[in-house]
Parts: C-alpha cells; structure tokens; sequence
C-alpha cells in the first residue's frame, strides 16, 4: 500500500484530502502543528473512512522534527503539502511570521523529500499568484503579478523554490495546484471549514450570519465593472479540489507527468458574483440572508476565474460539484458544528 504524507492534513483542504485519498486505498501520515486546526478532525475523518490515518504533531518550522520524521518514514511515496498560513490580510501585518511558516518548512521537506527515492510532491498553490488577471478566463500561462500580500508572494516564492529543485534533483517530480476559491464541506457534515474568530472568507461568514453567530454581512463594494457590481470568483467545491490532489499525486506515482514540475489551475470555470452566490445560499438553504452593501475591501481583484482547459484535458479532472451543493453542503455543515 503506497505511504502518502499530508502536511496540514487536518486543515479545511488537508482533512477532505486525506478522505479522499483513503477512499483510493492509500496509506495516510498527517503532519499538523493544530494552529488552525484541532484533533476533532481526525475522529471526523475516520467517521467517514471507518480508518484512522496515523497523525504525528510537529511544527515544520523545527528542522530537526522534520528530519527526524523524514528518518523514521523513509518509505513515504509521495507528499501533499498544505501546511501553511493563509490569511492574506494577516500576512500584510506580520509578513515574517508568513515567510518563516511558509517557506522555511516548505524548504525544510524538500530537503528531506530529495533524500527518498521517490519524490513526488504536489504544492498548495493559488490564483491569488495571478492578481488581477488581463485576461478572464485566467489559463496556467497568465503572467504571474506582483503579489498583493505577503501570503500571495509566498505562493509565487514557493513555486519558484519547487521549480528550481526540480531542476537540480532528478528524482524529485512536482506539481503545483492553484486553487480559485475553495468552499463547501463533505456531505457527511463530519468535516468542513473551521475559520478561527471572525471569517475573513466570504462563505463561511455567509453561514455563520445565517445561523446567528454574526449580526449581518457586508457585502465589499457593488460598483465594481461587473453584471451586478459585485466582484467574481470561481467557487469550487472542497471536494471536487481534495479528488484533484489524489488525480495529481497519481499522476506523478504513474509518471505520467511531461516535465518534473507542472502547474495547473483549479477551478470550476465559472465565475459567480457575490450577490449570486448569497443567492445560491438563499436558495439551497430557505434562509433570508441579512446582508449590506459596504465599501470595497483593499486588494480584491475585481474578477477571477480559471481556464480549465489544461486540468481537464492533461489531468484527467473536471470539477463535478455546483455552487448550490456547495453551499448546501456549508449550511449543514454550520449547522451541525452549531448543533441548530
Ligand atoms: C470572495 C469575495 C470579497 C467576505 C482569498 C485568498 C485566496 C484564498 C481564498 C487561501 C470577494 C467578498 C468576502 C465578506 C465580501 N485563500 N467578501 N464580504 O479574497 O477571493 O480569496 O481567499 O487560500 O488565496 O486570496 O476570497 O472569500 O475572502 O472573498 O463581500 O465578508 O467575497 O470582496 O469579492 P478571496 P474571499
């Protein structure tokens, strides 16, 4: 049975990851340093799978744990890393607290990662690397901007430092995902988004506001050059982005990749606005959503969303999963941690 380790496995991604993967029979090791996350996950996981994949508390940021886990798991067949911060607004305020746990541990798992035979490494990218895109909708060969946050320059860093290792190391083969704007949980409502304090993302203070944590959302701007005014993104199911991480990593175990990194953008194709996708959320849950119109928030793009040409085609993956399951799957999920 093929040994996948999964950094920031119990986080929003990582645990729909790990489901994921155990479904297709892989062996599963979570890292976790439980800074956004809690140990609850994993009994949500083995609810799921009926099997408990093995998790070992460490903080990648400690190059000596890193080294002695690589030690002890020396048969790991490939990597998934999601172990990150991601807060861009927080990054802007403490931009060494991003670069140390961004790139630090990232650098700290390559080197360990070259020392195995098989190296295959799929990163936790972003659209956030386009910025604002020139053209929608955004392919794989779209400039990489300026990042507007520390968090986005860690995403275009990262990749940078994957390319150039592939480069130098033969056996290491990489893929970057970047992902649009993921939301949703599992159906089982066993796992899903756990946002600590106040969501900065726009669906989990939809549902949050709709259950009664939050007193109203605010909508940023609604005099953007779009078909309602409000911004659009490419939403796409946490489901749907777990199933292409296991497509990717298969990909590389099968050596079917064309070059020793690759890039592809995951999305659903489709670009909602933000007063669509409150729609979708009124419409799947019955609920009046209470909501204002306020100003635009600093840094948002006025619209993105992915090309997917390339996914569908090179990888062999198309998202399956609509805006309506995605926000159904949110509220019961809201619901059930709210136990409403
Ligand atoms: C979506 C839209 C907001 C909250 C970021 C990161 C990206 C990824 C996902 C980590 C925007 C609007 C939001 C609210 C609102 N993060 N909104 N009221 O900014 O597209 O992407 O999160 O991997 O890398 O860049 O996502 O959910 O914050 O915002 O009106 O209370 O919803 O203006 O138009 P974003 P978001």
């Amino acid at each position: 049975m093929r040994k996948i380790l999964v950094t920031g496995g119990l986080g929003f991604i990582g645990s729909h990851t790990v489901v994921e993967l155990q479904h297709e029979g892989y062996e599963v090791v979570i890292i976790d340093n439980l800074s956004n996350s809690s140990r609850d996950v994993l009994k949500g996981i083995t609810g799921i799978t009926g099997k408990e994949p093995l998790f070992v508390e460490l903080d990648l940021k400690d190059k000596q744990s890193v080294q002695d886990f690589f030690r002890t798991h020396n048969d790991v067949d490939g990597v998934i890393h999601f172990a990150a911060s991601k807060a861009v607004g927080e990054s802007v305020g403490n931009p060494l607290l991003y670069y140390e746990n961004n790139l630090n541990t990232l650098v700290y798992v390559l080197q360990e990662l070259n020392k195995l035979q098989a190296a295959n490494f799929i990163f936790s990218s972003s659209c956030t690397v386009y910025g604002q895109a020139d053209e929608l909708p955004i392919t794989e060969n779209a400039p990489v901007k300026p990042a507007e946050s520390p968090y986005g320059n860690t995403k275009q860093i990262g990749e940078e430092i994957i390319k150039d290792s592939c480069k130098v190391s033969p056996n290491l083969k990489a893929i970057a995902l970047r992902y649009f704007n993921p939301i949703g949980a599992h159906e089982s409502a066993l796992i899903g988004e756990l946002p600590i304090g106040v969501p900065l993302n726009l669906v989990p203070f939809i549902t949050q506001t709709a259950v009664g944590l939050r007193e109203q959302l605010s909508v940023f701007g609604d005099d953007y050059p779009t078909t309602d005014g409000t911004c659009v993104r490419d939403y796409i199911h946490v489901v749907d982005l777990a199933k292409a991480h296991v497509i990717a990593l298969k990909r590389l175990l099968d050596g079917k990749n064309t070059t020793n990194f690759e890039v592809f953008n995951l999305g659903t194709g489709t670009g909602s606005t933000v007063l669509e996708a409150i729609k979708s959320f009124e419409k799947v849950s019955g609920e009046h959503l209470n909501y204002k119109i306020a100003p635009r928030r600093e840094g948002d793009v006025v619209a993105a969303f992915a090309d997917t040409e390339k996914a569908n085609t090179e990888l062999g993956w198309t998202s399956e999963l609509t805006l309506d399951d995605a926000m159904r799957s949110a509220w019961k999920w809201e619901k059930k941690i709210r136990n409403k």
